[in-house]
């Protein structure tokens, strides 16, 4: 009897090259827009804020891009991630379900974020670029950057969304370890900032205004650029490690996943694991399903418009086409940080409306739920974000069991929770509450679409 539990590769397993979507597509997503002119956007509009590297693989079409050999050199340190059967999950649920997950939070900051962190901080430093800015929700993307930009030689400064920084001291003091520097966001810094601050002082942040300040600083300095964590095509494309990976290890296992399920906040570790599996079911007409798990509490796939909007609060980045809330909603302060977005990845969006991928909304108590089940059984506490994708696995492995059918599920545990104990310990408190957002701010934020999308 095969009881396997992990299914590991040795180092020279590690991809060579990341899998682009682009050349599996049916049809390409619409082009990212210059707000001022309307057009779509060069190479040069976005040369103030990236390295030209960064922007070729933003266009490409190339279905594969080679992995620089010192981004595989520093990948070694963590990769390739294991796969694990989750057999006693599988044994509590009672279902006869299989239940795979990758566990991407062996990497030295806890969660899937450095695998772009190290490709980005290497491209900037090959351009010569001196300094890095950026937002971060959870604090695993600010801390990913800090340790890849120290490798690299780059200083890193990082805004952080404010509830996310005063919930989580120790992700500060992280980022600091590593040398860079950590703002809580909205700040008096920034112009984008202050223009907050004036207006809501008490205001908890969001990424879009932390994405908003890090731009705004990159934007005014020659010598900084701007590194984006989530959302864009190139950090997608460098997540695609996990998912190349996973393909190798299921066929080691012998099975093939019918349910992939990761959590999506602005898209990538949700891409990461499931884009490699998605050109698959597209090349070969597999009907796989491929499920987003998105916040109740900011639930852009499932309740957002699909429509040009901007990446940030203050309407500094380019238009992109994407499921949003409006890029002036503020999601309520609940504690996956990290999924705190109004946008969601342009091409995680068109995959939604080609009808490849799926998308369902969970609440927070029942992610911690889950979060403490897996815990109990697995052994690894979730982070808030990942409890998600557990509370999605779960609920199929017990429809599974419902119907009496058994369905290979595979998920994307993107980072574990050990900086995140206090939600933890608000949940065993009875003081974690379900917060819904506020409607009539959601159809403020969405009436307040930019007009090319009002024009559509
Ligand atoms: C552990 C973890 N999972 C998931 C996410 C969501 O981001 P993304 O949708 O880009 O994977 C974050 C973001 O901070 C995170 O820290």
């Amino acid at each position: 009897m095969n009881d396997t539990v992990k299914y590991l590769l040795p180092e020279d397993r590690i991809p060579r090259a990341w899998y682009n979507i682009m050349a599996d597509l049916p049809e390409p997503p619409p082009p990212v827009l210059h707000p001022g002119t309307g057009k779509p956007v060069g190479p040069d509009d976005l040369a103030p804020l990236f390295p030209m590297q960064l922007i070729m693989q933003e266009v490409s079409a190339e279905p594969e891009i080679e992995i620089p050999g010192p981004v595989r050199e520093v990948l070694k340190l963590w990769r390739p991630s294991p796969l694990i059967r989750a057999r006693r999950l599988e044994k509590a649920l009672d279902t006869p379900a299989k239940i795979y997950f990758k566990y991407e939070g062996v990497s030295p900051t806890g969660s899937h974020k450095p695998n772009t962190a190290v490709a980005q901080a290497y491209y900037n430093k090959e351009a010569g670029v001196a300094k890095l800015s950026t937002e971060t929700g959870a604090g695993q993307w600010g801390s990913s950057l800090a340790f890849a930009g120290h490798l690299f030689g780059l200083e890193v400064k990082v805004y952080m969304v404010r509830v996310s920084y005063e919930q989580k001291p120790y992700r500060r003091a992280l980022m600091e370890a590593y040398g860079a520097t950590c703002i809580p966001s909205p700040s008096e810094e920034t112009a984008s900032g202050r223009a907050i601050l004036a207006e809501h002082p008490d205001s908890p942040g969001s990424l879009g205004i932390a994405i908003s300040e890090a731009v705004e600083v990159a934007a005014q300095n020659d010598d900084t650029k701007y590194s984006l964590g989530s959302v864009l095509n190139h950090v997608l494309l460098h997540q695609t490690v996990i998912g190349i990976e996973a393909l190798e290890q299921m066929e080691m296992a012998g099975d093939w996943p019918d349910i992939v399920i990761g959590c999506a906040g602005g898209g990538s570790n949700f891409s990461g694991l499931s884009l490699p599996f998605v050109g698959k079911k597209i090349r070969e007409k597999l009907d796989t399903r491929i499920i987003a798990a998105e916040p109740a509490a900011c639930p852009t796939l499932t309740r957002g418009t699909y429509a040009y909007d901007f990446g940030d609060t203050a309407h500094l980045t380019p238009l992109v086409k994407m499921h949003t809330l409006g890029s002036t909603f503020i999601p309520p302060g609940f504690h996956a940080g990290g999924l705190r977005y109004h946008g969601m990845s342009p091409i995680v969006s068109h995959l939604l409306q080609l009808g490849l991928i799926e998308a369902k909304a969970v609440r927070q108590i029942p992610c911690f739920e889950a979060g403490v089940t897996f815990a109990r059984t697995e052994g690894i506490i979730p982070a808030p974000e990942s409890t998600h994708a557990v509370r999605v696995a779960m609920d199929e492995a017990l429809a599974c069991k419902k119907m009496g059918k058994s369905r290979t599920i595979l998920f994307n545990l993107s980072g574990h929770g050990h900086f995140d104990m206090q939600a933890y310990a608000d949940y065993f408190a009875g003081v974690l509450e379900d917060r819904d957002y506020d409607e009539a701010s959601l159809a403020a934020a969405l009436a307040a679409l930019p007009k090319v999308a009002a024009a559509e």
